[in-house]
């Protein structure tokens, strides 16, 4: 089929790397020349294990183009992709999506189905077809279907190859889209979720929110571990041998961040509120999420003496391993705090860059044992397998102090004990 994909970030990169390796022909557009300049030098504009080189793989079925009204005209089907960011209040920034919706208004003049990817609160895709007929389009030109996406950035294309579901919603009675649909996806071995335009956005909301609770969950067991001398990764590990609870997503540590979970769980109970529905769970596991860093400031504040004149490393400015994003990241949220409580903060990442914005004074720096040179303390914010796997022994030499802070939980407390180094995690003995 032939395609054009609006927004070539994230999830519209790897959606039109995936869609052209599955034989169609994509036009993947944005209205960042910068970024399309450099896709069209065969340059992928962000980390994302896999997807270069499936786009160099596709590339004589997949273009870029910053015209975003000439690939509306020439494809027909259009699957928006672009950001929708948090507004201050917590609700969602449909900004992107009005533009989008404007180029279709005027460029539809052949029948399109119009899939919407990007993460909209309820109520969205029928706000498109109310403001697409408002604006002039005739109905008969197109079909609305919500397709919401559920790849983790680090994993994205095995993730959009291997879903373990897609969800489909469908305006009444349109079967012709649900074919589409079936085309597009030939290949992909999974069940599909055939429901409403209303049930496939709340579906794509519920299971964020349920993670990030799940998250918060385990993170509020470990601060009880902490006070119990209990070690929350076996409580973690033994609940999880319960196919009910599932071993999933209960890592404790410095709590959830990413593009997703924060600003979608915000936009979940903004919607709730405003529905006149007390949403007490999402907030809590969002207080959780808030609050959890600050337990571990008090830790690092607890173990360093005189701690405003120390220096700390801090491994990870990604918000996971395996990408290069930063949005809502803990660990720059962490950086931030250790800097206003005036200790130096070095930082180190294997792929992502400290915010540009950053003008507090914390340094970047190239290797680990560059940030962890005569630290009195190291922060282990990312879970990168580099610092997993660190050698405690090396690292004891080259730090001027003891104390290792594990942000991720993900570290052997033992191992690092053994070289005489302090070992502080959340909740483990
Ligand atoms: P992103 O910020 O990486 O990319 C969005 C792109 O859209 C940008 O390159 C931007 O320039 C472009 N854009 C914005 N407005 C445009 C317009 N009018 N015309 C053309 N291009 C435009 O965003 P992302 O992380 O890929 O997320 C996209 C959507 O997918 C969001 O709704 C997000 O919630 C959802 N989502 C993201 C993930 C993820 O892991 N990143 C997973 C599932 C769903
Ligand atoms: C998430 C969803 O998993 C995905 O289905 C959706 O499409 C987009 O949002 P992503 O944000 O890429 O994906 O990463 P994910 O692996 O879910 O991790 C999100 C955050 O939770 C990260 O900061 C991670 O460190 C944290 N996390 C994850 C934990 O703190 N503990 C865990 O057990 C798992």
């Amino acid at each position: 089929m032939d395609v054009c994909v609006i927004g070539a970030g994230y999830v519209g990169l790897t959606t039109s790397a995936v869609l052209a390796d599955l034989g169609h022909h994509v036009t993947c557009v944005d209205k960042n020349k910068d970024r399309i300049e450099l896709l069209n030098r065969g340059i992928c504009p962000l980390y994302e294990p896999g997807l270069e080189e499936l786009m160099q793989k596709n590339r004589s079925r997949l273009t870029f183009s910053d015209q975003v009204g000439e690939a509306i005209r020439q494809n027909s089907v259009i699957y928006i992709c672009v950001g929708t960011p948090p507004m201050p209040d917590g609700s969602t920034n449909l900004s992107y999506i009005l533009s989008v919706i404007d180029d279709l208004a005027t460029y539809i003049q052949s029948p399109k189905t119009i899939v919407t990817k990007s993460t909209v609160p309820l109520g969205t895709n029928e706000l498109i077809r109310k403001l697409l007929i408002e604006k002039g389009v005739d109905r008969e030109l197109f079909k609305l279907v919500s397709n919401p996406e559920f790849l983790r950035e680090g994993t994205a294309v095995y993730d959009m190859f291997n879903p373990d579901k897609t969800v489909v919603g469908l305006e009444d009675g349109d079967t012709a889209s649900l074919q589409v649909m079936k085309t597009l996806y030939h290949g992909i071995d999974c069940p599909f979720v055939v429901t409403t335009l209303n049930d496939a956005e709340l579906i794509k909301f519920s299971a964020n929110a349920f993670l990030a609770t799940k998250i918060s969950f385990i993170n509020e067991i470990a601060r009880i571990c902490d006070r119990s001398n209990a070690d929350v990764t076996t409580v973690a590990s033994t609940i999880g041998l319960d196919p009910r609870i599932g071993k999933h997503f209960l890592q404790a540590g410095l709590g959830y961040g990413g593009s997703c979970f924060p600003k979608d769980l915000s936009s979940l109970i903004h919607s709730a509120t405003e529905k006149g529905i007390k949403p007490a769970i999402l907030e809590a596991a969002q207080f959780v999420n808030d609050t959890q860093l600050d337990f571990y400031i008090e830790k690092i504040k607890e173990h360093l003496d005189d701690y405003s004149s120390k220096k700390v490393a801090v491994l990870g400015i990604a918000f996971k391993p395996d990408t290069d994003d930063i949005r809502s990241s803990r660990s720059v949220l962490l950086i931030e705090k250790l800097e206003k409580l005036g200790l130096q903060v070095v930082a180190y990442d294997p792929k992502a860059k400290l915010p540009s914005e950053n003008n507090h004074g914390a340094t970047q720096v190239d290797s680990i044992n560059e940030a962890i040179k005569d630290a009195d303390c190291v922060v282990i914010a990312t879970d990168w397998p580099v610092f997993k796997s660190l050698d405690w022994n090396e690292a004891k030499k080259e730090m001027k102090g003891t104390l290792i802070v594990d942000g991720r939980n993900c570290v052997d407390p033992l191992e690092v004990r053994k070289h005489g180094l302090l070992y502080v995690g959340v909740g483990r003995i």
